[in-house]
């Protein structure tokens, strides 16, 4: 049986270039970047190099790049870093559909004393610009708001938000993890202040991603040690998974375009294929703004974890859910967030195709997927 990978929002295969450098750099370079020797100082011209390659990416200067574990680890170190520096600023506002590695930072801040908002998202999921107007006041010290939804793929607005955000003197960071790779994500033009964003969504292996953080902006960091990552994230660096990281970023930044087209024209023949061979399809986010490469699609009368587990038997690969709560039996917040009704809340399986994905795959995928549904 021919398998079909549609679950690239979870993680994406590791790209052959990502794989070359990170080979050839367990071979060759057995340094540690801290060490002043000539092994030590390759694996260090090793690691800035990826620096200036993520940094291009982001149009950001590269000593504002710090390299973590990945985008949990990214949004933990940007909101627990602001939240520790706030000085008795004790707000912070955020919505119900950002990703867990946001939520359940708020949650553990709200123990501390902090006072945590949620600003309500509209049934496309898309933020209440004029709710986080009239939160935000003296006492706000950070706004935490995704670039685009795991599950949806909507797009917020974030140049306005981040207007609105500083207007009022508080700081804005971005989750960025999805958004990567799938749209133009400039830190410059945003306008971010902190932007987390996870090697293993873009290509690069598992483990490695990166926070970037304005300059000026001031945060403490997590994780205590040798001061590596200008003293923002101790520990010996992740060299290989580092280089691989950059190395998939520099080759995003250089096939973007290309990228974005061939996701769009995958991404419009699944969602108007799906669309028109299955009745009972209703998409979420439909009337937003989303990434090209995902496709959040309800199926009224059916069960999401049946439909994905049916769907995986004939090959298919998709997700009933975001994937780290999958299993929980709870429907996703997201669409929850968005006020979707019983009916389509429990019934909804995310599509998210990737660059490796053909033409063929997708039609042979909605073929299964309509069969699944009408059986
Ligand atoms: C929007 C978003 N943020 C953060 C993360 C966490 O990233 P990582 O898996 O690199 O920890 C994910 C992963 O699913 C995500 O989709």
């Amino acid at each position: 049986m021919k398998h079909i990978y549609l679950d690239y929002n979870s993680t994406a295969p590791v790209r052959a270039e990502a794989i070359a450098v990170m080979m050839d750099c367990c071979q060759n370079i057995c340094g540690n970047p801290s060490s002043m020797h000539h092994f030590g100082q390759q694996a260090k011209q090793a690691v800035d190099r990826a620096r200036f390659q993520v940094a291009r990416l982001l149009n950001a200067p590269p000593s504002q790049v710090i390299f973590t574990s990945g985008g949990t680890e990214s949004n933990n170190m940007a909101i627990r870093g602001i939240a520790a520096r706030s000085r008795g600023k004790k707000q912070l506002i955020t919505c119900r559909s950002e990703h867990s590695s946001v939520l359940n930072v708020f949650k553990e801040l709200a123990k501390d004393g902090f006072a945590i908002t949620y600003i309500p998202v509209d049934a496309n999921g898309l933020l209440d610009l004029n709710a986080l107007d009239e939160a935000l006041d003296d006492t706000t010290a950070l706004v935490s708001i995704m670039l685009a939804n795991n599950e949806t793929g909507v797009i917020q607005p974030i140049k306005e938000i981040v207007e609105i955000v500083h207007a009022k003197g508080a700081l804005l960071h971005v989750d960025a993890v999805q958004a990567l790779g799938k749209m133009a994500v400039d830190v410059m033009d945003l306008g971010a202040d902190l932007l987390s964003i996870s090697g293993h969504k873009i290509g690069a292996p598992k483990g490695v991603g990166a926070l970037y953080v304005r300059i000026g902006c001031k945060i403490e960091p997590l994780i205590f040690g040798g001061n590596q990552e200008s003293r923002l994230r101790s520990g010996t660096e992740n060299v290989p998974g580092i280089v691989a990281f950059g190395k998939v970023c520099e080759f995003v930044a250089d096939n973007l375009d290309s990228e974005i087209a061939q996701l769009r024209q995958l991404g419009e023949l699944l969602e108007q294929a799906i669309l028109e061979n299955i009745p009972s399809a209703v998409i979420s986010g439909a009337g937003a703004l989303r990434i090209p490469n995902t496709v959040n699609v309800s199926f009224s009368g059916h069960e999401s974890d049946t439909l994905m587990m049916m769907l995986d038997m004939k090959g298919v690969a998709v997700s009933s859910g975001a994937s780290c709560s999958t299993g929980s039996g709870e429907p996703s917040h997201v669409l929850k967030s968005m006020g979707l009704s019983q009916e389509l809340l429990y019934s909804a399986l995310r599509l998210s195709i990737g660059t490796n994905n053909t033409t063929e795959e997708i039609i042979q995928a909605v073929d299964i997927l309509r069969q699944v549904v009408s059986g």
